[in-house]
């Protein structure tokens, strides 16, 4: 994890300086579904910006492999087009396309046109690739990912003789569910050895997410405190304001519990909750995830709540239910939302619940971490107008703002004492001046420098599906769907998870 060593030892001196990562090594970088959205709107920008920092190594260069009729120059084109649209900019400058670093990029994009389930394909990409660095990035429909695998095993694209390496970076969704989870790493470990491997979880590229542990552990302050003794209870918010999109087709079988829960929000979870590994080694960060997610005891039917979106209102324009999307079933069982009560079984937290909800078409686009700590004793304030003491929160904001706030009480200037609750803000992007990136820049860039620490290991990913299993065994019975408007808090029943234990969540929208 370049990135957050990196940016942790720059803050000794001067927290703004930029420490410059080194050179990725010489290779060729395979995408395959080269065609699709994920490679116009995230991952060809993402190589451009790697380019333009100067961290793609000369003998760089891209293949992209898909079955649409097209010449390199049309897909190139495509994908200026693309750039134009969604490129974005690590510095605070305008972002315009540089000429000269597209036409460096451009110039070293090539074309194989062909079926993933053709061997001619693969041996095709072998005459090209021989004795290169490959980095094999399935951007493809999750049916295909262990067909390609097995012919990158079966052609020898992914052998790594003679010095060079073959990694493989694979696309959520990971499995369907415990079982599938299982039987694809088993597919994928046939043809790879697991340091081979690179799953992406999106959410561990974001800058935020990785400043968890940053903050947790180069910080004398906080860790002292991270623990059931002064931690009252940790909520997770993954709040979203769009809804199914285009997507029906994909969501209508897949749901917000698997599409978020199990990947995203136990990534979020892990980082909070995770002890300190004893380096920031792939393999020690990961075996700490691990170990935390498979401390959560298993569910209880009575905490888990799953919603979907009614029709409503999102800023101020009408929008339709869920079952009235374009491509839904009208009596869709699908979930939008889920919300979940965890208990985490370790000497750190036993007794400490973690809350997690997300959901689309909720009152607002947020991501965070609220870290609620337990109160002071009251008794000090007994004799003064004191009615209540602040809760003290430390928010960890990931989205859409980037940034950390502490809640506490303080004294409200006067002769009496009189206190309010106030706020201390870190803003992410004042402090280091640095627009969000797509956030594949460092999943890309540690792949190529072979850091595996943001990606997730077999053992990871299993553990996170082992959690939320029951929840998709009891998501079968439509009974226990909770409605909720669009552009709400979520549905009544989420308010009661937390009511049940004299809780309350923050408010979503503003
Ligand atoms: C994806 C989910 O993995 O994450 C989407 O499939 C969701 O449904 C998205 O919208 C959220 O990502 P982000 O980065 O916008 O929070």
């Amino acid at each position: 994890m370049e990135s957050i060593i990196a940016s942790a030892s720059s803050q000794i001196d001067d927290t703004r300086h930029e420490n410059m990562p080194r050179r990725g090594p010489p290779g060729v970088f395979v995408i395959f579904g080269g065609g699709g959205d994920l490679t116009h709107r995230l991952l060809v920008p993402a190589i451009y910006n790697l380019a333009g920092a100067g961290l793609l190594d000369n003998d760089f260069s891209i293949i992209v492999v898909d079955w649409a009729d097209i010449s390199a120059d049309q897909l190139r084109q495509g994908f200026h087009d693309s750039l134009e649209n969604f490129v974005t900019s690590r510095g605070t400058e305008a972002v315009t396309l540089h000429g000269d670093v597209w036409e460096h990029l451009a110039s070293r994009i090539d074309y194989v046109r062909g079926s993933f389930e053709d061997g001619a394909t693969y041996d095709t990409l072998a005459k090209k690739t021989a004795n290169r660095n490959c980095i094999f990035y399935l951007a493809v429909a999750a049916r295909f990912f262990g067909t390609i695998v097995d012919h990158l095993g079966q052609s020898g694209l992914a052998r790594e003789t003679g010095g060079v390496f073959r990694r493989v970076i694979i696309e959520k969704p990971f499995g369907s569910d415990l079982a599938s989870a299982v039987a694809l790493n088993a597919r994928l470990l046939r043809n790879l050895d697991e340091r081979q491997i690179y799953r992406i979880d999106h959410y561990l590229g974001k800058e935020t997410v990785q400043n968890i542990l940053a903050l947790r552990f180069s910080n004398g302050f906080f860790e002292p405190l991270w623990n059931r003794d002064n931690i009252d209870h940790v909520q997770i918010t993954a709040a979203e304001t769009v809804g199914v999109e285009q997507r029906a087709k994909f969501y209508e079988g897949t749901g917000a519990v698997r599409d978020m829960v199990p990947n995203h929000v136990m990534q979020l979870l892990a980082m909070t909750a995770m002890e300190a590994p004893i380096s920031f080694d792939a393999d020690a960060v990961r075996d700490e995830k691990t170990k935390v997610l498979k401390a959560i005891h298993t569910l209880q039917r009575h905490d888990v709540v799953r919603g979907q979106y009614t029709a409503g209102r999102i800023k101020g324009q009408p929008v339709a239910g869920y079952r009235e999307e374009p491509g839904v079933d009208p009596h869709s069982g699908t979930e939008t939302y889920a919300a979940m009560k965890l208990q985490i079984d370790n000497w750190r937290w036993a007794g400490v619940p973690f809350y997690v909800r997300t959901g689309k078409r909720l009152a607002a686009r947020k991501t965070e971490i609220a870290i609620h700590f337990k109160s002071a004793p009251y008794a000090l304030f007994r004799d003064t107008p004191v009615d209540k003491l602040t809760p003290n929160i430390m928010m960890l904001h990931i989205q859409p703002t980037e940034g950390v706030t502490m809640q506490f009480s303080a004294k409200i200037p006067g002769p009496t004492v009189h206190l309010g609750g106030v706020r201390m803000k870190f803003d992410y992007s004042e402090w280091f001046h640095e627009g969000p990136s797509t956030g594949y820049e460092t999943l890309i860039y540690d792949c190529m420098i072979g850091d595996a620490t943001l990606f997730q290991r077999a053992d990871n990913i299993e553990a996170g599906w082992r959690v939320v299993q029951p929840a998709l065994e009891w998501g079968q019975d439509p009974a226990t769907l909770n409605f909720y408007p669009a552009g709400s808090e979520g549905p009544k029943a989420a308010d009661d998870l937390l009511a049940r234990d004299h809780r309350h969540w923050l408010k979503i929208g503003s």
